[in-house]
């Protein structure tokens, strides 16, 4: 039992300097700069967030105070992200939190986390794609093709009072939400190049369609429709100031994806200053975005309106600008195919990792023969993410990818904190402003209270998926975790042989 609790058990952590001498085995390019860092963070940030919650979460909960809603979560965001930044730069390895994790809190943790992310990745873009589905209907409609509800919308709605229902417009199931994320899938297994190539072209198209919606709209603000700038609380989490946080858990996830930067440390010049710039750089330029597009976006209509599946899109069409609901439609799906996209090639390099690891078994980190790719796990988390985008509702989907993100933040604020105590030695060429406690504890608590903000019914969602996990870590995981086997007996490794040259004994753990 007291194996168990040690660090040859659940906090058995790996190395720095094992993970910095696989860093260099891996033979990957060091040929990314700060810039193009910078590009690939705002890429995996702009997306349903902005694109279709934004409207939501205005009608819904926080009214014109939208933008104090984006405020408080980039705050938030900018503590985490200021984490990020220190563990990035002196753990320069792909891996992100989970590597933060494994190298830190350890094995346990590890799990955890990787397991969280997988919720990050899948939900998240199971969201995108059910919005991706909306503003292809709205592009189809401005053309004079009408999608009805039956193939386009999810069976079942969710309200914190009913819980689940069947609304009026309910459908059969969200067909286009599902061929998108089939279509992602597809081009994954069979090449990680064509897919970056296709990315760059996409992010060009939606941040362009974005500066061209606030170029064009800026001239039809009517001040009147800020005022109530933050309208009187009506119920629970409506209007008011619960509403305005309760509506930045929800554009919180419009901010999603800064963190993904920290996946390319391993790729850049200089990791101890491209990694910060990159993620807090791409964070601020959002920050900025995000602020412009909710004050021109509540100044053109009354946020009474926003409550749509396509709001920018729907917004432009009541100024009568036909060609620019064209031109903003297109840039959602555009803008939303790349998101989908680089979750679902993230998400099979954590299974990967993990893999690696020992923590899954070897087919999930097996590479396809002839096109390179892990196939295997591309296919598994699309299947996984198709099923989710064809079922369930986009605030359902979206509050579980905000709450696993948030959890994912705290245990990163915290292993700054953990780092700084144990391995004071190594070198941080980046260290958080303010001391080894401030920035984390505020990032900390931040990501929690937004995480608690969500409410009991997101939460309990969120344990029953980390529940699932512990329940495999149990039974596979915690056996076989090569941190915990150590790295000799890793290589030729079971459980059992662990137990034979140790003398130890499956009762005693
Ligand atoms: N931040 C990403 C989005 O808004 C996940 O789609």
């Amino acid at each position: 039992m007291s194996q168990l609790f040690s660090k040859q058990g659940l906090f058995a952590v790996k190395s720095m300097e094992t993970f910095r001498r696989d860093a260099d085995n891996s033979g990957m390019k060091r040929s990314l700069t700060a810039k193009d860092v910078t590009l690939i963070g705002v890429g995996e940030i702009i997306g349903a967030g902005i694109f279709v919650i934004t409207g939501k979460a205005a009608a819904l909960h926080a009214g014109p105070a939208i933008v104090l809603s984006f405020i408080i979560s980039g705050i938030a965001c900018a503590f985490a992200g200021l984490c990020y930044s220190e563990m990035a730069a002196c753990v320069p390895i792909a891996g992100s939190a989970y590597t933060y994790a494994y190298a830190t809190t350890g094995n346990l943790v590890a799990w955890v986390i990787g397991w969280d992310l997988a919720l990050e990745y899948l939900a998240g873009a199971a969201t995108v794609a059910v919005g991706w589905s909306a503003y292809l209907k709205s592009f189809l409609a401005s053309l004079g093709v009408e999608l009805g509800n039956s193939w386009t919308n999810a069976p079942v709605a969710f309200s914190d009072d009913k819980g689940f229902f069947v609304p009026e417009d309910a459908g059969i199931l969200n067909l286009p939400a599902m061929l998108i994320v089939a279509a992602c899938t597809l081009v994954l297994c069979f090449g990680v190049k064509e897919s970056a190539m296709v990315n760059h072209v996409f992010v060009a198209i939606k941040v362009s369609v974005i500066l061209l919606f606030l170029f064009s709209t800026f001239a039809y603000i009517q001040p009147a429709n800020w005022s109530p700038f933050i309208p009187e609380r009506t119920e629970d989490g409506k209007y008011g100031f619960q509403g305005v946080l309760r509506a930045s858990v929800s554009v919180f996830f419009a901010y999603i994806g800064f963190d993904a930067v920290s996946t390319c440390a391993q790729e850049t010049k200089k990791p101890s200053r491209d990694m910060p710039i990159g993620i807090m750089g791409s964070l601020l330029f959002c920050t900025v975005l995000y602020i412009m597009v909710s004050l021109n976006l509540t100044g053109i209509t009354n946020y009474t309106n926003l409550n749509t599946a396509a709001p920018l899109a729907d917004a432009v069409k009541e100024l009568g600008m036909n060609w620019l609901k064209i031109l903003v439609s297109v840039g959602g799906v555009a803008g939303l195919s790349s998101v989908i996209l680089v979750s679902l090639m993230a998400q099979p390099r954590i299974f990967m990792a993990m893999s690696a690891d020992g923590f899954l078994p070897p087919a999930f980190g097996k590479v396809h023969p002839t096109y390179g790719t892990p196939m295997l796990a591309t296919i598994l988390s699309g299947v996984v993410c198709v099923l989710g985008a064809g079922f369930l509702p986009l605030d359902v989907l979206g509050d579980i990818t905000s709450a696993g993100t948030l959890f994912a933040f705290f245990l990163v604020c915290i292993s700054v904190m953990v780092l700084r105590f144990t391995r004071p030695d190594i070198e941080r060429p980046f260290k958080v402003p303010g001391g080894p406690i401030l920035i984390p504890v505020l990032g900390a608590a931040s990501s929690m209270l937004l995480i608690v903000t969500t409410g009991g019914h997101t939460v309990l969602r969120l344990v029953i998926w980390c529940g699932i996990g512990l329940v495999i870590y149990g039974l596979y995981g915690y056996r076989n975790s090569h941190a915990r086997l150590g790295e000799d007996e890793a290589k030729n490794g079971s459980a059992e042989h662990l137990a034979d040259k140790k003398g130890d004994s499956k009762e005693s753990v």
